[in-house]
């Protein structure tokens, strides 16, 4: 019997990513969506690549009645929760809107769950370190206080988790993802941002096909090696595999506590102007930046150490950034091309 997979923020980057390793491995998956942040051509894209049409359904999260309706109708033994907000700066001038829609859609989604003692595996960020005292990460490095309502949220939806598996016997994991960037290799899903990206992957593809003139790097005197932050950039179709780790774990009772936490990166730190003269050198081409002050909120480094997944959940990253930033680049040649048809 095929076990089923709810992906709740389905048609998104990471959701959809994450469809079609479930499918692939093996599981039934249900994509829900209200898609308020995007539009079909991501659910289109997973068809396409799985030669078959994944149920979609589209209900918002924050309806309660609507998402224990959905619980009650399907068998879901394992719910994977990526739909929320994901704007830094957005959730510091609308902290009502991120409260409410983030909040809200999880603890219907924790409420369903436990009334059919369905699997909760929670998207979490490593946001919730903040600026850590000490790179790299582990899960047991102090989460420090958050500096957005975003950050916020990430925060208290692992707290829900925590303590629900704690009060009602349920099961979770919270995936705690450093910085997701690139596509899948067929380059027919992938990032997808509205407006000006605020992320520095999808600016670079944007500048680089001249829909945007020239990329700011956020500040060159930071304390590290070349001036310019340190980040884990992790490949989204690695990451998307963690979670069918993860899954695996939860559905066939390997779990060795009721609520684990795992850092999903490659352990490798990259400053932005690695990053930067990585993606000139594999695309072949030159890209338009100049140097910028700061971001304001921006952590000067933090990258994770990885080991608890590799040897939990049996996971490790195996895409290198090049070949990462090879498929973010073809994802924005395939858009570009789509857009001309
Ligand atoms: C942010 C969020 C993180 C979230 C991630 C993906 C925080 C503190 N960070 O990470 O939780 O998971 O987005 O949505 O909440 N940069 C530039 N120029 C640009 C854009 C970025 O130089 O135009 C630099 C930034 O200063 C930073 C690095 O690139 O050093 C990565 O930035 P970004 O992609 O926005 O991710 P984070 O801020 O690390």
């Amino acid at each position: 019997m095929k076990k089923t997979v709810l992906v709740s923020g389905g048609a998104g980057f990471i959701g959809s990513h994450v469809t079609v390793e479930l499918v692939q491995a093996g599981y039934d998956v249900i994509i829900a969506d209200n898609m308020s942040n995007c539009d079909t051509t991501n659910y289109e894209g997973v068809c396409a690549i799985l030669g078959y049409k994944p149920l979609f359904i589209k209900m918002d999260f924050c309806d309660a009645p609507a998402v224990e309706k959905l619980f009650a109708e399907h068998k879901i033994d394992a719910v994977i929760h990526f739909a929320a907000f994901k704007a830094v700066g957005e959730s510091v001038a609308e902290p009502l809107m991120y409260y409410k829609n983030n909040l809200d859609s999880f603890l219907n989604v924790l409420e369903a769950s436990r009334k059919s003692g369905t699997n909760v595996l929670f998207s979490s960020s490593a946001t919730v370190y903040g600026e850590p005292d000490r790179t790299p990460v582990t899960e047991q490095s102090p989460r420090k206080s958050a500096t957005s309502p975003y950050g916020n949220t990430k925060q208290m939806c692992e707290d829900f988790l925590r303590d629900c598996v704690a009060a009602y016997g349920m099961h979770g994991i919270a995936l705690r993802y450093f910085n997701p960037i690139g596509a899948h290799p067929s380059a027919l899903i992938g990032e997808l941002p509205r407006g000006v990206p605020n992320n520095l992957v999808p600016f670079i593809t944007q500048t680089a096909i001249g829909k945007r003139a020239c990329l700011s790097i956020f500040g060159d005197d930071y304390p590290t090696p070349d001036g310019t932050c340190l980040r884990d950039y992790i490949d989204v179709v690695d990451l998307a595999k963690a979670h069918v780790c993860a899954v695996s774990r939860m559905v066939e009772g390997r779990m060795e506590e009721p609520y684990e936490i795992y850092n999903i990166g490659t352990g490798r730190p990259e400053s932005v102007l690695e990053l930067v003269q990585a993606f000139e050198k594999v695309n072949g081409l030159k890209l338009n930046y100049r140097i910028a002050p700061r971001r304001p909120g921006d952590v000067t480094e933090v990258w994770a150490d990885p080991s608890l997944a590799q040897e939990k959940l049996g996971w490790k990253a195996t895409r290198t950034v090049e070949e990462t930033l090879a498929s973010a680049w073809a994802w924005e040649k395939h858009l570009a091309a789509k857009a001309a048809e």
